[in-house]
């Protein structure tokens, strides 16, 4: 179904739509959904010239129909999965990294996260009875810690050729937060041509953590970061794909958040994530994950380890 731009609505001329825009407001459904007097002052518009939009808005709007629960449970029967190298890992997330979903991965430095986002680059790219998706890797790396190295450690130990595995990822790195948003649109046209299933963002908030410091960002930053998980949820529904984010906490209490267990991005990454799992340090090679939140899968722990090899039981 063709989207309609939100110029299309009586009442945006251009410089209504930019403000909207760098608001946030970037789609017909978000003014629809959103209160006269947010968008108000959003757009520097009056109350009710907002209320005309919102209302405009309702009706173009795609607002969907009901569904009953067998086609859902027939839609999420298709879901495919990516196995982590872990068994306890993939039984943990209830057989894998689920499509069209988006994991959260927390934890502290060292606790793993990018050790796992590389050997789900390689993993995608199995045969889908080896627990792959039979697809390519995006890479979106903020922090510069790809290393195809450690890919063709891990591939090797695969039995894959390990060039061939590196051609099969395509790395971006991205310089500030609005430059890694951008390139999410770069990876929907990217996955035109190539069989993507698997789009990793490592990290997906140390870039907003430095650019938006303090109480008074907070709500800025939660906009542009809800903004930023619902393209990575379409990418996800487009391609049938995996995403996988990073998110680094800190084991001492954040002075936000407090506990270490609710990550910085807070609400925001934690209700858009469908699979949240915190990973902690134990013994040498060993991590602890625990999945947080799920809407259909108990709370529950499972160790792993990183070796040489990669990510294993
Ligand atoms: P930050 O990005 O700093 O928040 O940390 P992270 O959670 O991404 O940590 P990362 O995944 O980079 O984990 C790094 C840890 O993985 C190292 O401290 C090692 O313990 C382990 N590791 C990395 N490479 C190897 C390897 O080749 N062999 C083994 N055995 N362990 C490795
Ligand atoms: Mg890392």
């Amino acid at each position: 179904m063709e989207e309609i731009t939100i110029e299309k609505l009586p009442g945006v001329g251009p410089a209504t739509a930019e403000k909207l825009r760098d608001a946030g407001y970037s789609d017909v459904m978000s003014i629809a959904v959103a209160s006269p007097k947010e968008l108000g002052d959003a757009a520097d518009i009056g109350e009710s010239t907002a209320s005309k939009i919102i209302i405009a808005a309702r009706k173009a709007a795609d607002v969907g129909q009901f569904e009953t629960g067998d086609v859902i449970f027939e839609r999420r029967m298709k879901l495919g999965h990516l196995t982590s190298g872990s068994k306890s890992l993939d039984e943990l997330l209830g057989g894998g990294f689920e499509t069209q979903s988006i994991t959260e991965l927390f934890g502290e430095f060292g606790s793993g996260k990018t050790q796992i986002a590389h050997q789900l680059c390689v993993n995608v790219q199995l045969p889908v009875e080896k627990g792959g998706l039979d697809g390519d890797a995006s890479y979106i790396d903020t922090e510069n810690t790809f290393r195809p190295e450690r890919i063709k450690q891990m591939a090797e130990h695969l039995g894959l050729d390990a060039s061939e595995t590196l051609k099969r990822i395509h790395v971006a790195r991205a310089y500030n937060s609005n430059h890694q948003m951008l390139l999410v649109e770069k990876v929907k046209e990217l996955s035109k041509e190539i069989p993507a299933r698997l789009l990793i963002i490592d990290s997906l908030t140390a870039h907003f953590r430095a650019e938006y410091v303090g109480r008074g960002a907070l709500a800025d930053r939660q906009q542009k970061l809800n903004k930023h998980m619902h393209d990575l949820l379409r990418w996800g529904d487009l391609n049938d794909g995996v995403i996988c984010v990073t998110n680094q906490v800190s084991a001492k209490p954040d002075a936000l958040f407090g506990d270490p267990t609710r990550p910085i991005g807070g609400h925001i990454v934690g209700h858009t994530a469908t699979f949240r799992i915190y990973l902690r340090k134990s013994k040498g090679e060993k991590r602890i994950a625990r999945l947080i939140d799920s809407p259909h899968l108990p709370e529950g722990e499972a160790v792993f380890s990183i070796t040489r090899e990669g990510v294993r039981d």
